[in-house]
């Protein structure tokens, strides 16, 4: 079986062309997934003219490879933006995720969208003594900030639930089939969308000069970055306030009753559960085994694991999709958005969404685009990238730590002397002196590539699970013939023969 997520699968979407002129335009948007397609919404409907590029396909990335769920509760976060900062500011969060929510819900009854959004409850719950009272914690704050929201002691799970707490009238859908329909509406209202267009260049002026990798030249009065991790960085060092995450979700064929609702735990390991009707499929989708990227255990097979505990406690037998997702962090639980630095004034950034990117990615929609005509949004202060505890937290200060050592052990790491290598497995070689990464797909087919990231250097990781190399420092991956899966690195990995690689920290 393909690791493909099910959303994929589920809706071809349009293909649209490869950008193959110049073109001037009001606003740019990097990136169509959900932040940046519903920005190119939002402003097109208000007769701003958009120009959507993406370097794969529409919705082809994270925003296509969650479980779908379109909520307000985002695990345990209210009590920690409370302590972080304070109430006001944890109900700033709420009231921004909340209108989100409500925001998509209109936007799919006023376009007649077929995406199978269904109104749920969301439950946060634990199965252990140590995380009781963090769910009493985040009740208390819930109720302070005025969430309609429920505190149980069991859920109709077959799991030993020791609290929770739920959210009503959250809600469920199909990603994919959302942000496809929404394209769509995006070029009849007179925006324009370019697939398999990645951007090499920005030239920061009053009218911005973006350059492709084709050479091909966008002149844009805005930009709006909402390419997952930041493809340019404005000197904001966005790599080193971001941590990555990789997660894995497995969908089996659902033949037991499962209660409606949507379910996430709050210990580790980590599962997220909920079920899905649509298209035929009747489907109950498990999802955690969470890691660092670059930090996951090379003997574990993630997708196994989920199995084995979908088997155990629903009874479910037949797995029909997998799929793994990459998240990234914030040092604050609280997304990048908005303006890129305090310098810029018409680059704007959507990244950070700490795993919760369907409302997040909505709220940036909603910020950035009446930043961009209005020049203010009740929500900003909340999410300004500017904001110093991005900078100074404990967190950053631990991650950058951690950073370092990576780096440090990378270099300091020798290489495996034997090379016979078996189909479908991989082996660190040293070949004069320097480390390659040697894999041999299921033909035979040898592919050895140098395994320096080509960001900032760092020696890459393998993930046996997805068959990539993934950077423990700032989480950019490649796959074994050393393309670019996810940023922040821009240039792939040179093959063995073709010299070092080109690292380059795009920061300036
Ligand atoms: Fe920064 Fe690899 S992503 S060094």
């Amino acid at each position: 079986m393909e690791n493909e997520a099910y959303w994929i699968l589920s809706s071809e979407g349009k293909n649209y062309e490869k950008l193959k002129k110049d073109i001037t335009t009001e606003c740019l948007i990097v990136g169509g997934g959900i932040p940046g397609i519903t920005t190119a919404y939002l402003l097109s409907k208000k007769g701003v003219k958009v120009t959507v590029v993406d370097a794969g396909k529409i919705c082809g990335g994270c925003s296509g490879r969650n479980t779908g769920k379109v909520t307000s509760q985002h695990n345990i976060i209210y009590s920690k933006i409370k302590s972080e900062y304070n109430l006001k500011k944890a109900k700033s969060y709420y009231e921004a995720n909340n209108k989100a929510l409500n925001l998509m819900e209109s936007i799919i009854k006023e376009n007649n969208i077929d995406c199978s959004f269904e109104r749920l409850p969301a439950y946060t719950f634990t199965e252990s003594d140590d995380y009781i009272k963090d769910i009493e914690d985040e009740f208390e704050v819930c109720k302070a900030i005025g969430i309609d929201c429920e505190y149980h002691k069991s859920l109709p799970l077959p799991l030993n639930i020791k609290a929770a707490i739920s959210f009503n009238k959250q809600a469920q859908f199909n990603p994919k089939k959302y942000i496809d329909a929404l394209a769509e509406i995006v070029i009849k209202q007179g925006g324009e969308i370019y697939e398999n267009t990645t951007i090499k260049d920005v030239d920061k002026r009053k009218l911005n000069k973006i350059t492709s990798e084709d050479g091909y030249v966008i002149y844009a009065y805005n930009l709006v970055i909402a390419s997952h991790h930041p493809f340019y960085d404005g000197m904001s060092f966005y790599f080193a306030r971001l941590e990555p995450e990789r997660s894995y979700i497995i969908a089996m064929n659902k033949t037991k009753d499962f209660p409606k609702g949507m379910f996430i735990n709050v210990e580790s390991p980590s599962r997220t559960l909920r079920s899905y009707e649509g298209d035929g499929e009747n489907l109950l989708l498990v999802g955690g085994e969470k890691h660092r990227v670059g930090k996951g255990d090379e003997d574990k097979n993630y997708y196994d694991i989920l199995e084995s505990y979908a088997k155990e406690k629903f009874g479910e037998d037949e797995v029909k999709y997998k799929w793994s997702a990459q998240d990234w962090l914030s040092t604050d639980h609280i997304p990048y958005i908005g303006y890129i630095n305090a310098e810029f004034d018409n680059i704007y950034v959507a990244t950070g969404f700490s795993k919760w990117g369907m409302t997040n990615g909505t709220v940036a929609a909603m910020i950035i685009s009446d930043l961009i005509t209005s020049g203010d949004d009740e929500f900003k202060e909340t999410f300004t990238p500017s904001r110093s505890k991005s900078y100074l937290s404990k967190e950053f200060i631990k991650q950058n730590v951690n950073v370092a050592v990576e780096y440090i052990s990378g270099m300091l790491r020798c290489g495996d002397k034997e090379v016979s290598i078996e189909n479908g497995e991989m082996k660190i070689v040293r070949i004069k002196g320097v480390d390659y990464g040697a894999f041999k797909d299921e033909n035979g087919k040898l592919f050895i590539v140098n395994i320096k990231c080509t960001h900032l250097g760092c020696e890459l990781r393998w993930n046996n699970c997805e068959r990539s190399w993934d950077c423990p420092c700032h989480g950019s991956r490649f796959d074994y013939m050393g393309n670019v899966l996810e940023g922040p690195a821009i240039n792939p990995l040179k093959s063995y023969g073709e010299g070092p690689n080109k690292v380059e920290p795009n920061i300036l």
